[in-house]
């Protein structure tokens, strides 16, 4: 269906940050696939939308005209300052290849003794109490704790890192980035305050030549690309955004997971009669509701799609979750099913990104999301809602801050 750009903008009220759309995206997606595959709207800021999945896979695969330079926020980061996700190649391509080895199956493969005895710990220290919630109690601790070990970061400080990481999140999808507002500032600047001095310790300790822990700190401050190491502002910038793209997001997916599971009962009861069905059940949350709704790209040429005109340099929202939603892509796409084919559902669902920057973080965020089902399955008999979750404020992101739930 081609579309005039008035149409466009008539067709399907759509605000990131409206309440409509937060409370239900599938519908709004829905909405846009329909009516308008090309989106204008001035809300929060000028910006486009992509809904519709070959056009949002078309463009995710096309990273010479739709370009993360500018990052992947609404608004527009300074070009050169940012690693991996907001960058191009051929500079993404050197950095990715470094980067990468951090994330090898067999360090991810290394880390899961550790990673079950935490996950463990974690749910034996609340399962007498009978009821909880299941982002404090395991869904935010698990990964941000996992987080603290590839950093280097004292494991005590996670609750500081969890008030930081919610509103840095938040900026992605406001106009004026981390300048939005004063709380996502504050959050930035005890982050520098925090972060500064203890990635100039592990500096000045390598420079030293003393014995440093082989993690993913060392690994950013000692990779070299042409020569030349990633600067302190790069090293700075890149673990904030993994403190946001490796914890929050897993948090919400494992919120997801158990949420839709009590929400549908025939399905909780088959995965606690063959856990074979664990891996499969993570993938169908993460397509059924993708932590990261969507993320901005920039084009850098004008570029024309379904007769509406999008001007070169317009910031544009490439829409994961409509993909994981598409009736073109999935057969009945709003029935949550974990007997899907796990194959399939893992080639196709775009809740990890899709083309060059393909999350780097899936395997272990995988992982730790099996590891939290089992460990619930295991230790949280007759497991059920126990009051309304609330959801997560971020705009580009879907799941919860808390998930009260009680047991046998
Ligand atoms: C459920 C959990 C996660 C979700 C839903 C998720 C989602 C995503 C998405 C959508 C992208 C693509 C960004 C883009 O296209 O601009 C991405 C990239 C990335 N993610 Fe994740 N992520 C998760 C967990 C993690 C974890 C645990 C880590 C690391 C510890 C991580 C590290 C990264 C990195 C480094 C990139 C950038 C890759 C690149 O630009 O080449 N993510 N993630």
């Amino acid at each position: 269906m081609e579309q005039t750009p008035e149409a466009n903008d008539r067709a399907v009220e759509f605000d990131l940050l409206s309440a409509a759309f937060q409370l239900d995206p599938p519908a709004t997606f829905a909405a846009l696939r329909e009516h308008c595959p090309v989106h204008h709207t001035e809300r929060p800021a000028p910006h486009f939308s992509l809904s519709r999945q070959a056009d949002v896979l078309t463009a995710l695969r096309d990273d010479e005209t739709w370009s993360s330079k500018f990052g992947p926020g609404l608004a527009f980061g300074e070009v050169g300052a940012g690693v991996l996700v907001a960058s191009d190649p051929p500079g993404h391509t050197e950095e990715r290849l470094a980067i990468s080895r951090a994330f090898r199956p067999s360090v991810l493969e290394a880390m899961e003794p550790d990673m079950r005895v935490l996950v463990d710990d974690l749910v034996r220290g609340f399962a007498d109490r009978g009821e909880g919630d299941l982002i404090r109690d395991l869904a935010m601790p698990l990964p941000l704790t996992v987080m603290c070990w590839l950093l280097g970061m004292p494991v005590a400080d996670i609750e500081m890192f969890r008030r930081w990481v919610l509103p840095m999140a938040e900026a992605v999808a406001l106009e004026g980035g981390r300048a939005a507002n004063q709380e996502v500032m504050d959050a930035y600047r005890s982050y520098g305050t925090y972060f500064g001095p203890h990635i100039q310790g592990r500096t000045d300790a390598i420079a030293a030549g003393e014995e440093v822990p082989a993690d993913l700190l060392t690994r950013l401050l000692t990779v070299e690309r042409n020569g030349k190491r990633l600067t302190h502002q790069q090293v700075m910038g890149f673990c904030q955004f993994l403190l946001v793209a490796g914890s929050a997001t897993t948090t919400l997916l494992i919120g997801n997971l158990v949420h839709r599971l009590l929400e549908h009962p025939d399905q909780l009861a088959l995965v606690q009669a063959d856990r074979s069905l664990i891996p499969a059940a993570v993938e169908e949350s993460l397509r059924y509701d993708a932590p990261v709704h969507g993320l901005f790209r920039t084009n850098t040429c004008p570029v024309t799609l379904h007769g509406v005109e999008i001007p070169q340099d317009s910031k544009v929202y490439m829409m994961f979750g409509s993909v994981n939603r598409d009736p073109e892509l999935w057969d009945e796409p709003d029935r949550f099913d974990v007997t899907r084919d796990l194959k399939q559902l893992r080639q196709q669902h775009a809740a990890f990104g899709v083309g060059i920057h393909y999350c780097l973080g899936a395997p272990l965020s995988r992982i730790e999301a099996a590891l939290a089902l089992e460990a619930v399955l295991d230790h949280l008999p007759r497991l059920r809602p126990n009051g309304a979750p609330s959801p997560v404020k971020a705009a580009v992101l879907k799941g919860f801050e808390t998930l009260p739930i009680a047991w046998g």
